[in-house]
């Protein structure tokens, strides 16, 4: 039995909780609810790269994807909700635990994974609008430009991400790269090793 403990599905099903962990009031679910947000942003988003071009063709290929591919417009808009539910669910599950203050030990590691998640998930957010390549993006791009400069080494980074400066900086396959592989990937890796810390640190702690 105690093998089995150890096991995948022992992670996923354990056969100890404390019952007050299950009470709505001791999470309201906000962590859950982000999950569920990240895994309609993964179907949707591996949807849309089937059809989604990268570069000069990015607004151009997104028009069609809504007007001409069936359900495109539905697959699109889907993963945008998403994408702003998730940063809302993320904020309130970040307030539920410094209001229940589940930062203390043994979880200060699953605090600084959460403080690297939204962060995390505020890029993610940032640079999918950049990825529509519309003005609105060459604008936005500009702007988070300015504020990373406002950073020490702030030069540098900006390049970094952005590539090379231009007002069209919106849909270059730079920011793609970004978005889906980097951000997305590390973002999947460490909800994993976030889930395997609330196994480790005794569970979700109820007030
Ligand atoms: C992608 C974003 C995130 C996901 C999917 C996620 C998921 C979860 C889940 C499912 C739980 C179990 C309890 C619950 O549902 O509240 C949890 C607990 C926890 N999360 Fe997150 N989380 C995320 C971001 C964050 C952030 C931004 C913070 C704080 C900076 C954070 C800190 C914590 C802590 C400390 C716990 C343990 C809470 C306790 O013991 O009461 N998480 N997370």
């Amino acid at each position: 039995m105690g093998k089995h403990n150890n096991s995948f599905t022992g992670h996923m099903r354990p056969r100890q909780i404390m019952a007050g962990a299950l009470r709505l009031r001791a999470t309201f679910c906000l962590g859950g609810f982000s999950f569920l947000a990240f895994i309609v942003l993964t179907i949707t988003g591996v949807l849309l790269l089937f059809y989604y071009q990268p570069g000069e063709r990015a607004f151009a290929s997104l028009s069609e994807l809504d007007s001409v591919l069936p359900y495109g417009g539905l697959i699109r808009s889907l993963h945008f909700w998403a994408g702003q539910l998730m940063v809302i669910t993320v904020f309130l599950h970040m307030v539920r635990v410094v209001w229940s203050r589940a930062y203390r030990p043994l979880k200060e590691l699953n605090w600084l994974t959460g403080v690297a998640l939204f962060g995390l998930t505020v890029m993610l957010d940032y640079s999918g609008y950049l990825l529509r390549g519309g003005q609105e993006s060459g604008s936005a791009a500009t702007v988070g430009q300015a504020l990373f400069r406002l950073l020490p080494g702030g030069q540098a980074l900006a390049t970094i991400f952005f590539g090379q400066p231009t007002p069209q900086n919106g849909s270059t396959i730079g920011m793609y790269v970004w978005h889906v592989f980097i951000l997305a990937g590390v973002a999947g890796f460490l909800q994993l090793f976030h889930f395997w810390r609330i196994r480790r640190g005794s569970g979700v702690r109820p007030l």
